[in-house]
């Protein structure tokens, strides 16, 4: 029936799409685009090879823009209930499957999986039964389908049902978790997710690491892979990308403010800084981040008006009550710190809580240590820009528990996230490596961070799919 064939030849499926809408005061609807390694990708692939990114309406000017037929081309946007997203996302995706794969649950009292989760459940099927049905409608015969993330677990083993001569592909762009943790979820529920997963003829993963704890699942529940290969792809930062757009005027402007609130040392010259720059996840281990520091200015009194740490933490899931509660930590533990040890001319923690990528590049330019201490983390891409765009060159504190470490970790001062002494004398570390070593260190990680860029990573995943 090739007359019931869509004309797509490479589908992307994510939750969050490349452009947003937002409804003006006078009803007008305004486009935003986002960036990332998945724009990139489609971008390399040119515009004429038939390429449809298939995302969810996500706010109430998306679900705006889909009624009133607004959208851009090779886009299509799934207006699914906004109940149903809402179990789906913050209910299943956001507070169960990021909640295993990054190991985050208090376990005394969570996980519950009750009646609740089950109703919860049910519409993350139907979100990705939205999804399926229209990758199916959609696609080409033989076209390429490639399925982003733990929001969409389920697609690749409905799709292939619906249409069994695409190829189809799914991307972790988180960590796996353990067998033993990722058995917390019930019994046919891990099922069901590994078996939608097994669907794909594909499965790429950040890093060997999460690859092995997957496969590791489907021994110990499915009985294996199967048929289904598996890939890593280990996504790098965009240098040529970086390197311009840290240079332009409105992150020059952002350097000479910043420059301002970091100040000068005692003893004349710049302060030195410790940068930090993450969306505010419960991952991202900011907390432990700032108790680092504050033992670091305890125990070293030497750094005491010297050092700056410049934190930006950025909004994200504030839907979720725990996300709330974790920004209001940050900014109560930053200001207890700056209570404690500031004076009159030093502020030691520069805090900021608002989105503005061109002060993120200010800061990465200004950057001595870059501080990347997650207790788990997929990748980690900061990781890897820093040290591209820093002035001088940056030390890099490095959690062990990130994707990023299996490329990094040999020039990073590594440290296990929860040990917030040791974490504390990583810090002293940083700072006091001499200027020629930082310099060397930071040239080799800013080239194994950029050692594959998010086009050639897109076009890897591709053409591996396609045989
Ligand atoms: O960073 C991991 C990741 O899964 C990305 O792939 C994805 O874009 C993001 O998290 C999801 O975040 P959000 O909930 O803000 O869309």
């Amino acid at each position: 029936m090739a007359s019931s064939f869509g004309a797509a030849q490479v589908l992307v499926a994510s939750n969050r799409g490349p452009v947003s809408y937002e409804v003006g005061e006078d009803g007008s609807l305004h486009a935003k685009r986002g960036g990332g390694g998945l724009v990139s990708g489609l971008s390399a692939i040119g515009p004429d090879a038939g390429a449809l990114w298939v995302c969810s309406a996500l706010g109430d000017g998306d679900r705006e823009a889909v009624r009133r037929g607004v959208g851009e081309d090779g886009v299509r946007m799934l207006d699914v209930p906004a109940d149903v997203h809402a179990d789906a996302y913050n209910g299943i995706a956001n507070s169960v499957l990021w909640f295993v794969h990054h190991m985050l649950y208090q376990t005394p009292l969570e996980p519950v999986f009750d009646a609740e989760f089950r109703r919860q459940w049910a519409s993350y099927e139907a979100y990705n039964r939205a999804f399926a049905e229209a990758l199916a409608e959609e696609a080409a015969e033989g076209a390429a389908a490639m399925v982003q993330d733990y929001h969409l677990t389920l697609v690749p083993g409905m799709l292939r049902e619906l249409r069994p001569d695409l190829r189809i592909s799914h991307f972790s762009h988180t960590p796996w978790a353990p067998v033993d943790y990722f058995r917390l979820l019930p019994d046919d529920i891990a099922e069901q997710v590994l078996r939608g997963m097994l669907g794909a003829d594909r499965l790429g993963f950040l890093t060997r690491r999460w690859a092995d704890a997957f496969t590791a699942c489907c021994d110990a529940l499915t009985g294996g892979l199967g048929a289904t290969e598996i890939g890593v792809h280990g996504l790098g930062g965009d240098a040529d990308f970086l390197r311009k757009r840290s240079h332009e005027a409105d992150v020059d402007e952002r350097m000479a403010v910043l420059r301002e609130e970091i100040g000068t040392a005692p003893e004349g010259g710049a302060r030195r800084t410790i940068v930090r720059v993450d969306r505010t996840e419960l991952s991202k281990n900011i907390v432990r981040g700032l108790l680092a520091y504050r033992e670091l200015l305890a125990r070293r009194p030497e750094w005491r008006e010297r050092v700056v740490h410049v934190a930006f933490a950025y909004p994200s899931r504030q839907d979720l009550a725990v996300y709330r509660d974790y920004t209001a930590e940050v900014r109560r533990v930053a200001e207890a710190v700056n209570e404690e040890f500031g004076t009159a001319g030093w502020t030691p923690v520069v805090l900021n809580l608002e989105d503005d990528f061109a002060r993120s590049l200010a800061a990465y330019r200004l950057a001595d240590v870059a501080l990347v201490n997650p207790v788990r983390d997929g990748m980690n891409l900061v990781a890897k820009e820093v040290p591209v765009v820093s002035d001088a060159g940056c030390a890099l504190v490095l959690s062990r528990e990130a994707g990023a470490y299996e490329e990094l970790g040999e020039d990073a001062v590594v440290v296990n996230p929860y040990d917030v002494t040791g974490t504390a004398e990583a810090l002293h570390e940083a700072l006091g490596l001499p200027a020629g070593e930082r310099a060397e260190r930071s040239k080799r990680l800013a080239a194994a961070g950029t050692a594959l860029p998010p086009a050639r990573w897109f076009l890897d995943q591709l053409e591996a799919l396609r045989g």
